[in-house]
């Protein structure tokens, strides 16, 4: 890529002629022709693609059909009703026996320890998921059914991913990050009738007891009268019942009953309770298990999985997202955001716990027939220069990953990446958050050694997939910029009357027409929906994300506009870890606000007001720090706790977070401070201020 000179002060980055060549998009041209199309015409660009894929039976009713305007009737989006497909049989089945890629490798499976690592086919992924689809069968799962998954970032997550949707159960993942609370809530949220986890992961060198947290979420859903059936656990670490004694025989997992070579498996040796009433080893299951199992064929419309969110209410909301649409656009923005080919090998470091890793680490990858990589470990173990020994060990030539991770590599200088080749690699992508144009720099500059385009995709958990995009040949890049938007998104800027904004404009960044994976409701909550996404705007689908465009048309996402906290690219509302904080018996009111973090994009800073009796010092700080991780999981860990005697507020009583916010940058300028009740709080805020990096 060449820096284009004659753009004073505003570099714009043009694919290199090795990008462009053999490119699905060529040139802007063309984008501009395929985009066009995709938005006059939906069902003939989208009908064309479906073609691609395998449907049962046709659709009975319209192509799509839609109301986004809540004023005119309820809203709802459906994509080719009535047609039956199942997305197992699409990924799987279809890329084995009509594409013939069975021997193709779909995942090279690197663990957290450099040594521990090995690679599953097509062929073997559809054996082991056929095999666990029998196994749900067998535990009286059935379609609709809502099964829970708790699981570090193995194999076998994918496969237990599969088998539910190979029998129409409806999968809903909790990042292995997230607490026994955390886990408990969402079991309880979607009535979840199994529970799939490990015995334990390591993160770098720390060993995370997970069947441990996942035991106390158990516990604590029976405490609020709900039993979880069934807990099936894979022996990842190699840990005994009770004893805690190591286990030579953790290599007998799913990937040793493949011909790809068995895993070599550090074993470990931590402590696990074993509830025979409600345990079952995942392996013990595997056994007897047929490796043949007849999908269950699906309405396009049918619920496919439930993800949840941070929602501003501090209650998490569960994404449903359904089958036709979602496979239709996972695999469409796979192909031509990474501008996919055959011999690929692509990488994206997010976990499946979260919607990257769901979308673009299993659905749209496999939807392909693409090999991936996929991950256990983190950037830093056992040393700085994992991410790049990985991309020359596996040749990796397409490389997703988040600003926060790329921030922190930036850290430890360019001798840690300048250690690898990274020959093989064509395409970049980040996802989760805004990136600032230094680590663009460094990353377009230093990792991709200046000829691989970065692909900035801005999306969301309830998108589905990538909305604004660049594609790798056919448009310049600009540092910061995720570009234009993707085929069949129409995005608008709208002032905070609601009036679309024409040119270089800045505001509320909505969508004006459905794409085929928009969010179809929240589980058990369709009010929720309509007036989270649709009544601040009428016939808007609003993303709560503020956006700018500049005189050529490009969109530079600005952050949230709502109560939301974005931290090394996870959401969070400041409403729940305000309940978190709450909860501990020394506050009586409690404040979250952002402040800016070199690494983690954003951090959260807490202002709380104690009750009489209680004092404020540092045992109270790590308590709270402490009850926070506990509720939540530490990602959610504050860096900052401020005392604060009392709060701004408004008239009516609500807290103004954007007076706190300025007080924790030090921003002397609060803005317009007239709807403020009681403005002597202020100056005591500000002396008693964290000291902050
Ligand atoms: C933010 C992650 C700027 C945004 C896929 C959005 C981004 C939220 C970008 C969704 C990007 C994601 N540039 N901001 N390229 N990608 N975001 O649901 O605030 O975990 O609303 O989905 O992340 O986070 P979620």
């Amino acid at each position: 890529m060449i820096p284009d000179k004659t753009l004073v002060g505003k570099d714009v980055y043009h694919a290199a002629p090795e990008v462009v060549e053999g490119a699905h998009v060529p040139n802007f041209q063309k984008y501009k022709e395929l985009y066009s199309q995709s938005t006059e015409k939906p069902e003939e660009f989208w009908g064309n693609i479906a073609k691609e894929f395998y449907w049962k039976t046709p659709r009975t009713g319209k192509f799509l059909d839609y109301n986004f305007d809540h004023t005119k009737g309820k809203i709802f989006i459906r994509w080719m009703e009535g047609a039956t497909t199942n997305i197992c049989y699409n990924l799987l089945d279809r890329n084995v026996h009509e594409k013939n890629l069975g021997d193709k490798v779909a995942y090279y499976w690197e663990g957290n320890d450099p040594e521990d690592c090995m690679q599953v086919t097509y062929k073997e992924l559809l054996q082991q998921v056929c095999k666990f689809a029998n196994v749900l069968r067998a535990q009286g799962v059935k379609k609709g059914d809502r099964i829970s998954i708790y699981m570090p970032m193995i194999i076998e997550l994918v496969v237990v991913m599969l088998a539910c949707v190979r029998i129409g159960a409806i999968h809903s993942i909790v990042f292995a990050g997230f607490s026994a609370d955390s886990l408990c809530e969402r079991i309880l949220d979607s009535h979840c009738s199994l529970l799939i986890t490990a015995d334990g992961f390591y993160r770098g060198d720390k060993p995370i007891n997970l069947k441990q947290i996942a035991d106390e979420a158990i516990r604590k859903c029976r405490e609020r009268n709900f039993s979880v059936g069934k807990c099936i656990v894979v022996k990842h670490l190699g840990v005994t019942e009770a004893t805690g004694a190591t286990d030579e025989t953790c290599t007998d997992r799913a990937s040793s009953n493949t011909q790809s070579p068995p895993a070599k498996r550090s074993c470990y040796n931590l402590q696990t309770t074993w509830n025979a009433d409600v345990d079952i080893w995942w392996h013990d299951l595997m056994k007897e298990a047929s490796d043949k199992c007849e999908p269950e064929w699906c309405d396009s419309e049918d619920p496919l999985f439930i993800l949840y969110t941070s929602g501003s209410t501090g209650k998490p909301k569960g994404v449903q997202h359904t089958v036709g649409g979602y496979l239709l656009y996972t695999a469409t923005t796979f192909k031509y955001v990474f501008d996919y080919k055959p011999d690929d090998v692509y990488w994206c470091t997010a976990d499946i716990g979260w919607i990257t890793g769901h979308s673009y680490l299993a659905y749209g990858p496999l939807a392909n027939g693409a090999t991936s990589v996929m991950f256990e470990g983190i950037p830093t173990y056992p040393n700085v220069s994992r991410f790049w020994e990985i991309i020359d060990k596996y040749k990796v030539t397409t490389f997703y990953t988040a600003p926060t991770a790329i921030r922190l590599l930036m850290k430890y200088g360019e001798d840690p990446v300048k250690k690898f080749s990274r020959a093989s690699l064509k395409i970049l992508g980040t996802v989760g958050e805004p990136i600032n144009p230094e680590a663009w720099l460094w990353y377009y500059n230093v990792v991709g050694n200046r000829k691989c385009p970065i692909m900035d995709t801005f999306w969301q958990t309830e998108t589905g997939g990538h909305m604004m995009t660049p594609l790798p040949a056919a448009i310049p890049l600009k540092p910061g910029s995720a570009t234009f938007p993707f085929f069949g998104v129409v995005p608008a800027i709208l002032n905070e009357s609601g009036e679309e904004l024409e040119g270089e404009a800045e505001g509320y960044l909505v969508f004006k027409k459905p794409w085929p994976s928009i969010m179809r409701t929240i589980y058990g909550n369709y009010q929720r929906f309509e007036s989270t996404y649709f009544k601040k705007f009428a016939g808007y689908f609003v993303t709560g994300d503020g956006c700018k465009r500049d005189k050529d048309g490009y969109y530079w996402i600005t952050g949230r506009i709502d109560d939301m906290l974005n931290v090394s690219g996870h959401l969070l509302s400041t409403a729940e870890v305000e309940s978190a904080l709450i909860e501990h018996a020394a506050v009586a009111e409690a404040a979250t606000v952002s402040h800016p973090h070199a690494i983690k994009g954003e951090c959260l800073y807490c202002f709380v007001t104690l009750r009489d009796g209680y004092e404020f010092n540092e045992t109270l700080i790590a308590e709270l720090k402490d009850q926070v991780r506990e509720k939540i999981g530490p990602i959610a860990t504050p860096d900052y706790i401020q005392n604060a005697p009392g709060l701004p507020k408004t008239r009516s009583g609500k807290i103004m977070r954007r007076i706190l916010r300025q007080i924790a940058r030090n921003e002397k300028d609060l803005g317009d401070t007239s709807t403020l009740a009681d403005g002597t709080v202020i100056e005591e805020l500000f002396n008693n201020r964290c000291r902050t990096a």
